[in-house]
């Protein structure tokens, strides 16, 4: 829940929270996909209407989570369906968070039938080619001028470098960073981050509830929204 001084602090905001993962069809029964829960996205969006906003979830896969209370849900499958109703969705929002995990490829061709094995016969390597990067768009093509953008990022390495490399890439004003790994953030309940901002901000994010670190990001929101 929202600390006491947070209540109502986004009324009048609109934001745009993306969560889960996106599923890349190879058939009609199999598809390239990830890890993601969608915890986190719906934790952000959660507190989101906590403190007042309008909120907008563009859902991908998620582990069964139930539609938050008052949110605008959108369901979708791919990344291109994702991105399609994030910028539409953005088109009026004071902020807008990609927590979603978005596939960095989808299959380059997708086979009507279902894929079927034949005896004595190897099966092709299946090409892949490059999805849109969302957060790159809405960042270089702000909806409106003081929209705010803020990225997710999951490394598993050289955390804070690769951070700061990744923020300058996208062009987004925050990027949460996550260590993870095979044990770590995925479907857990629990989240540990640093948020870097594009002003050279670090806001470190101890160990805790996915609504913590959901609540960090909106005050850093709130801070830079105009
Ligand atoms: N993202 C996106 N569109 C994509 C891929 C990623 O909008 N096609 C967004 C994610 O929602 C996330 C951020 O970009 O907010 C960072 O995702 P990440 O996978 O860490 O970054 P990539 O640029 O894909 O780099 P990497 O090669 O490390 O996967
Ligand atoms: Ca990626």
């Amino acid at each position: 829940a929202a600390a006491a001084g947070r209540r109502d602090d986004l009324s009048g905001l609109h934001v745009v929270v993306s969560a889960g993962g996106t599923r890349e069809p190879l058939d009609p029964v199999r598809f390239l996909g990830n890890r993601s829960s969608g915890k986190q996205g719906y934790a952000l969006a959660r507190t989101a209407v906590a403190r007042g906003a309008r909120v907008t979830l563009v859902a991908a896969n998620t582990a069964g989570l139930p539609d938050p209370a008052g949110v605008d849900v959108v369901r979708v499958g791919t990344a291109v369906q994702l991105r399609e109703a994030v910028l539409k969705a953005a088109a009026d929002a004071d902020a807008v968070v990609m927590a979603a995990a978005v596939a960095d490829f989808r299959p380059a061709h997708y086979a009507e039938g279902k894929i079927k094995k034949r005896d004595g016969v190897e099966p092709e390597p299946i090409a892949l080619v490059r999805n849109p990067d969302v957060l790159a768009e809405l960042s270089a093509e702000r909806a409106r001028p003081g929209q705010v953008v803020v990225g997710f990022a999951a490394e598993t390495d050289d955390v804070l470098a690769n951070g700061r490399a990744k923020l300058a890439r996208k062009g987004c004003d925050l990027l949460v960073v996550n260590e993870v790994g095979e044990h770590r953030t995925f479907g857990s309940e629990e989240n540990e981050a640093l948020v870097l901002g594009a002003d050279g901000s670090e806001t470190p994010v101890p160990h805790g509830p996915k609504e913590a670190l959901a609540d960090t990001v909106w005050d850093l929101v709130a801070e830079r929204v105009r």
